[in-house]
């Protein structure tokens, strides 16, 4: 083939950037990506922190500590940005795009913080912009919400986007251990990392149903803070209580039309029937569960995380982005709706499954009903259960408005016969209304 070859300057090789050297440098798939890329590849450059480090399969010819001069390159067509964190690469990113060199990036926490200012920058010089691993990392769900899906009125995106939480919710379930136990082997395993707080306080999952939003709505990415809460308030109880009820309890990040022109973008533990497509994705797995409005449920599930497959993702990407320059044009990275409004979390409406630890006497379930009662909550359910210090109620409520749910924690918190809140999570698409 005569093409030229299409120039690729990498920034990060740690486990993603280095695993995509691998497959771009894998001999037997040569022809395959030439097709695909329509033009050779041709690494030029690789950017890291410590250019001293040894880097198995990677030419040192290529090893540079100047990520910013490799962004700004003439002699690179496309930069691929895989060192993570939001100030430096948004700077890598800016110098590529400014010059209409197109960008794959895998970088959630960048495009949420940025996103929609990066997509203006790409498309106002003609460059393309990716990042199909930056949400489930190997699922290429972006992708589909970008083309497939273009032309459909999507109602809803619900996803477990967060490999590691999902992992201790299952372990949770499965082996009945607690909070604590599970996190301890998810980062014996690998699955956590030393501060698991950007996973199990779900601002990893927040993030990442910013873009899913973006992307199915066309909400923006300017980096607003979305309601949202992580999973250290689960607890082997309300695991025991969903399953007994017919529950399974996931971290979701939810992205929904709320009326004619609302959306709502949330993360929070949420209990889900166990027949629920989302209640057997386990382990690690991350899955996105997408409800159109003609095409109805569809579902993608995979490796969330992983050099490997996040790479895969990652190259995908660049083959979109070499053929697109082989062949002259761009895509819009995403559009806006201006019509839309982002609806505040507190007027969401949802049944809530709600666990209080109480004194084990008499009169605690009259006076906590008329705090249901008087703030519009109704009970659909109640159980009592444990006794002396471990005495619990815990209800499944109707649908009510969360804001009513909210004032009803507060005030139950104040009670002297309620020692404490011990879970209030929604419940979606359950059995109760
Ligand atoms: N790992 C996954 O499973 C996964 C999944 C989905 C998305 N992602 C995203 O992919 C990106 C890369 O993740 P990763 O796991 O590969 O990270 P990583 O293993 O920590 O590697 C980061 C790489 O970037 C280099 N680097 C960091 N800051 C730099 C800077 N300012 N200038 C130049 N190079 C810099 C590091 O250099 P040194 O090697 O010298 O330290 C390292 O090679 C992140 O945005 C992450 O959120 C990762």
């Amino acid at each position: 083939m005569n093409t030229p070859k299409i120039r690729v300057g990498i920034i990060g090789a740690g486990f993603v950037g280095s695993a995509l050297v691998q497959l771009l440098s894998d001999e037997s798939r040569h022809v395959a990506l030439v097709d695909a890329a329509m033009a050779p590849l041709e690494v030029v450059g690789v950017a890291v922190r410590d250019p001293k480090k040894v880097r198995p399969g990677i030419d040192t010819r290529l090893i540079t500590s100047d990520a910013l001069a490799l962004a700004k390159s003439e002699g690179v067509d496309v930069i691929v940005e895989l060192a993570g964190g939001v100030e430096s690469a948004r700077s890598y990113v800016e110098a590529a795009l400014s010059r209409g060199v197109s960008v794959v990036t895998a970088n959630k926490a960048l495009m949420a913080e940025c996103g929609t200012a990066l997509a203006q920058l790409a498309n106002q010089n003609g460059a393309d912009l990716f990042y199909e691993a930056a949400v489930g990392g190997g699922v290429p769900i972006l992708r589909s919400l970008r083309t497939s899906l273009a032309g459909e009125r999507i109602e809803r995106v619900m996803g477990i986007v967060n490999g590691t939480t999902n992992y201790i919710l299952s372990k949770m379930t499965d082996e009945g251990c607690d909070y604590h136990s599970a996190l301890a082997e998810a980062k014996a395993l690998g699955f956590a990392e030393a501060d698991p707080t950007a996973d199990v306080e779900a601002f990893d999952a927040a993030q990442k149903v910013q873009i899913l939003s973006s992307l199915a709505f066309g909400t923006e990415l300017r980096g607003e803070l979305i309601s949202r809460e992580g999973i250290t308030g689960v607890r082997a109880v309300d695991i025991d209580y969903a399953t007994r009820a017919g529950y399974v309890i996931k971290l979701l990040g939810v992205a929904e039309r709320v009326g004619e022109h609302g959306i709502s973008r949330r993360a929070h533990p949420t209990l889900l029937p166990a027949e629920h497509p989302l209640a057997s994705v386990h382990g690690a797995l991350n899955a996105v569960f997408v409800e159109g409005a003609k095409s109805g449920p569809l579902m993608w599930l995979g490796q969330g995380a992983g050099g490997e497959p996040t790479a895969t993702a990652v190259l995908g990407d660049l083959l979109y982005v070499a053929r697109n320059k082989v062949n002259g044009r761009h895509d819009v990275p995403f559009s806006v709706d201006d019509q839309l409004l982002s609806v505040d979390a507190g007027d969401v409406a949802s049944a809530f499954y709600i666990s209080l630890d109480v004194r084990d006497e008499p009169g605690v379930l009259a006076s906590v009903a008329g705090v249901f009662g008087h703030n519009d909550v109704s009970i659909q359910s109640m159980e009592q259960s444990g006794i002396a210090d471990e005495a619990r109620l815990s209800f499944l409520t109707h649908c009510a408005v969360t804001r009513n749910v909210h004032a009803t924690m507060d005030e139950l918190s104040k009670l002297e016969s309620v020692d404490c809140i011990g879970a209030c999570f929604p419940v979606i698409d359950g059995r109760v209304s």
